[in-house]
């Protein structure tokens, strides 16, 4: 299994995050001219959760982005073999093809740009076939200010993505999670031409920060989107802090599951757990974090 990890995104039991997705980012902190918060701060503390103002949405974006895409690089690429079977299920949904991808909360990109950024690695360092695919991805958040930078960070990547044969389409949509209507809007554009694509994939990263009392309030919206995908050969994969915010978000999400789904009745829980944390290096404060993970996923069986 080590040899399916690039050289260069796993040193000494520390995970580097590729270069390409950390250009771009600092590109972006440069351009708001929040790179210096960004250097300062100190990896660890709790940061801001993201919010609906641009002010939130910076300070969010420059304390916690690294952390979310570490820990997504972190199942990706699976240097300790703590999730083979999602790690394997990800490089073959995302091998070659056609996919769709519902990337909620979509945040300023952290997750996305961070699976996308992985499967060009793995295939610049020969560990998958550079077969051509096709990604639409459309990222759904309530923060305008969010989505802005969520798209520019795509557009930016986009190129270095197609040297890799990877392309993508990418829209964005203002959604809230308290809201049927809304989500109903969001479910029907993101099926709009759903006979195109071989598989519908619902990538959750960080959704629990936004705080317990609120998860009461997703309860309609998650069971609409559940049925609404009922009839698709979809995933959903969640993935999470070990924090306890996290564990509630989970056990909210798994009784809506199980009450609701019979469709998606395989699922693959694993966790990292705090005295098992992984290692990865920053380059912005130049220092070394450590991360842990929860992680849900469901799927047809
Ligand atoms: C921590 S970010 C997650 C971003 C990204 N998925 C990642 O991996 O980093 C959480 C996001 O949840 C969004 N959010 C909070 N409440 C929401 C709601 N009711 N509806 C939609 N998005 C919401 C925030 O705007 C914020 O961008």
């Amino acid at each position: 299994m080590e040899k399916m990890v690039p050289k260069n995104l796993w040193k000494n039991n520390v995970l580097y995050q590729s270069e390409k997705l950390i250009e771009v980012y600092s590109n972006k902190l440069i351009e708001l001219s929040i790179f210096d918060h960004a250097k300062n701060h100190k990896n660890g503390t709790n940061g801001a959760t993201g919010g609906k103002n641009i002010d939130e949405t910076k300070q969010h974006f420059a304390e916690r982005f690294l952390t979310s895409s570490a820990r997504v690089q972190f199942v990706v690429i699976d240097p300790r073999e703590d999730f083979t079977i999602v790690s394997n299920n990800l490089k073959a949904t995302f091998g070659s093809g056609k996919i769709s991808i519902l990337d909620i909360p979509a945040g300023t990109g952290a997750g996305i740009l961070s699976l996308l950024s992985n499967l060009a690695e793995l295939r610049i360092n020969s560990k998958l076939p550079k077969l051509p695919l096709h990604i639409n991805i459309l990222g759904g958040d309530y923060s305008p200010s969010a989505l802005n930078i969520y798209s520019d960070l795509l557009k930016n990547i986009k190129k270095e993505l197609e040297n890799q044969l990877i392309f993508i389409e990418y829209d964005t949509y203002e959604w809230d999670a308290t809201s049927p209507e809304s989500t109903n809007l969001l479910i029907r554009r993101f099926l709009k031409d759903e006979n195109s694509y071989e598989e519908h994939y619902i990538f959750m990263s960080a959704f629990s920060g936004v705080g317990s009392s609120n998860y009461k309030k997703f309860d309609k919206s998650f069971d609409f989107m559940q049925t609404a995908l009922s009839h698709l050969n979809t995933t959903i994969l969640y993935i999470e802090p070990n924090m306890k915010e996290a564990n509630s978000f989970l056990e909210f999400i798994h009784k809506l599951h199980t009450k609701l789904t019979t469709w998606l009745s395989k699922v693959i829980d694993i966790s990292i757990a705090k005295d098992a944390r992984f290692e990865w290096y920053d380059p912005i404060t130049e220092n070394i974090a450590k991360s842990d993970i929860l992680l849900k996923q469901y799927l047809r069986k």
